[in-house]
């Protein structure tokens, strides 16, 4: 099953007991789904073919006890797991950043560590499997600088080394290293999920000015900041803008379309249900900008919504 975050979506309908992030090919979710049919598992994978590729087998095996999000674990983390509810966490062969420059994009680190001990259970765990012995070390430290996680380093268990990585490495003959992070401590912040917001809107009147150029805007709000990148003519008879709109906050990254078109009530200002956008602090953040900026152009608001 793929689940779609909504407002709906927390807790889960099956409460998860154990989560694996970036199952690849789904190979290690199905058997650990087989092995255990009695647990709930919730699989998180970035790439959207990895996990096509993954529910297709599922399904092929008949595997039920498996729950999908395409998306980042942080987030998943954070805003679909319930605290104190997790046994245990897989993750097999992340993606190991080599470059110092680039080590910030790594999974296992403190921040992901400080969210993590308030989904796990007491005692709960996260198993750790890597080919690359820096990443290996680098997890390592950021698990116990945390202050919240013990760390022991038993060779990897043989099943371990049945992921379609693992295969393509022992192929290589690389040596594989392995950490079992147990949880002894929680942090002071709860994590709650990210608020969410109805979608906020204005109605404005007034003429849209025809727009030769848009130059890009940075709005900041707490907790992150929404780019306005671009502006779009639509084609439809009514015309209107799209506006092409990043916003980064605390555990989530989204490219929205803010929208400003004609509407049977006035000129409809705020954000496109295109790509399922989340309404968040940072969305309301950027509507309320545009509306602003739209006031700056002449226009006036009939009603706000925000
Ligand atoms: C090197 S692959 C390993 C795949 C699989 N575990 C295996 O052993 O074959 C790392 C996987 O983690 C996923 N990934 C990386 N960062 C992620 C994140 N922040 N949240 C969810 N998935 C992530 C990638 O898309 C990729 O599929």
């Amino acid at each position: 099953m793929l689940i779609r975050v909504g407002d709906t979506d927390f807790p889960l309908p099956r409460p998860p007991q154990v989560l694996e992030v970036g199952f690849g090919d789904g190979r290690f979710t199905a058997q650990l789904a087989r092995l255990y049919p009695d647990w709930q598992i919730l699989g998180v994978e970035i790439s959207a073919g990895s996990v096509a590729r993954a529910l297709k087998r599922f399904r092929r095996e008949g595997i039920g006890n498996v729950q999908v999000y395409h998306g980042e674990a942080l987030f998943a983390l954070r805003n679909l797991v319930a605290p104190h509810s997790l046994q245990r966490v897989y993750v097999n062969f992340p993606d190991p950043w080599p470059k110092a420059k680039h080590e910030h994009n790594r999974l296992l680190q403190q921040a992901f560590f400080r969210r993590l001990s308030t989904r796990l259970a007491d005692g709960g765990e996260l198993l750790l499997t890597t080919d690359h012995e820096q990443y290996w070390q680098f997890a390592q430290a950021e698990g116990r600088a945390s202050g919240l996680f013990e760390v022991e380093t038993p060779p990897p268990p043989e099943h371990h080394l049945t992921t379609k990585y693992a295969l393509k490495w022992k192929e290589q003959g690389r040596r594989f290293y392995h950490a079992v992070f147990r949880k002894i401590a929680e942090d002071p912040n709860p994590w709650l999920p990210l608020p969410r917001y109805p979608m906020p809107h204005a109605l404005m009147s007034g003429t849209l000015p025809e727009l030769h150029s848009f130059e890009k805007n940075v709005v900041r709000f707490e907790g992150g900041t929404a780019v306005l990148l671009e502006a779009t003519r639509t084609l439809g008879p009514e015309g209107g803008y799209y506006f092409h709109t990043h916003i980064e906050e605390e555990d989530l990254i989204q490219d929205v379309l803010l929208e400003a078109r004609p509407s049977a009530h006035g000129l409809y200002v705020g954000i496109s249900r295109f790509g399922a956008p989340l309404s968040t602090a940072g969305v309301r953040a950027a509507v309320e900008w545009l509306v602003g900026w739209l006031e700056g152009q002449g226009l006036r608001v009939v009603q706000r919504s925000y």
